[in-house]
C-alpha cells in the first residue's frame, strides 16, 4: 500500500517547511489541516479560535483528519494539537505512517518568540505555558509515533532523514 506519511510535533517543529521540502524531494502531494480547514471554513485558524472557540476547531480538525486519512501516498502536515487526540491517531495510523519531528523546548521558545499566528500562545505567560504544554504533549506524540525524528537541523535535511527512515 502507498502509505501517507504524517508529520506531527508542536508548534514551531517545522511540520509545515519540512513538509515542503519533503514534497519536492519525494514528488508527493501535500496537505496541511491548518491550511485545509482555513479553505473549508473561509477563515484563518485564529478566527475560528476567537469566533467559535478552541472545542469547535478541534471538530473540525477531527473531520479534516478523517478526511485526509482516506487519500493515498500523501504528505499530511498536522497541526500541533492534532496527535493528542487519540482519535485523529487512530484514523490517520490507518493508512499512514506517523513522523514525529522532534525539537528540544528551548529551541521552540527561540522559533515562536514573536509569533502572532498561535491563538494558544498569545498570552503573557508564554514561557511557562509552552513548557507546561510541551510536557503533557510530548509523550502523547511519543505515543502516536511510528518514528522519532531529531529536528533541530535544517528543514531540508529533516525532510531527507524522514525519507530514508519511511523507504524501507
Ligand atoms: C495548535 C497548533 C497550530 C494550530 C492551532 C492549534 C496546537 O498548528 O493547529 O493554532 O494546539 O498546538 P501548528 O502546529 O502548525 O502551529
Amino acid at each position: 500500500m502507498n502509505k501517507n506519511i504524517i508529520l506531527c510535533g508542536f508548534m514551531g517543529c517545522g511540520k509545515t517547511t519540512v513538509g515542503e521540502n519533503l514534497k519536492k524531494k519525494a514528488g508527493m502531494y501535500l496537505v496541511d489541516t491548518d491550511a485545509y480547514i482555513e479553505k473549508t471554513q473561509n477563515m484563518t485558524i485564529s478566527e475560528i479560535f476567537a469566533e467559535y472557540g478552541e472545542d469547535h476547531f478541534r471538530e473540525l480538525e477531527h473531520q479534516a483528519c478523517k478526511e485526509l486519512s482516506q487519500k493515498k501516498g500523501i504528505i499530511i502536515s498536522t497541526g500541533g494539537g492534532a496527535l493528542t487526540f487519540q482519535r485523529n491517531v487512530d484514523v490517520l495510523k490507518e493508512t499512514g505512517t506517523i513522523v514525529l519531528i522532534d525539537v528540544p523546548l528551548e529551541v521552540l521558545k527561540e522559533r515562536l518568540k514573536y509569533d502572532k499566528t498561535r491563538p494558544l500562545l498569545q498570552r503573557p505567560d508564554k514561557d511557562e505555558a509552552m513548557k507546561a504544554l510541551y510536557e503533557k504533549r510530548m509523550p502523547l506524540y511519543k505515543n502516536a509515533a511510528d518514528i522519532v525524528i531529531n529536528g533541530d537541523n535544517s528543514p531540508l535535511q529533516v525532510a531527507i532523514n524522514i525519507l530514508n527512515a519511511t523507504k524501507s
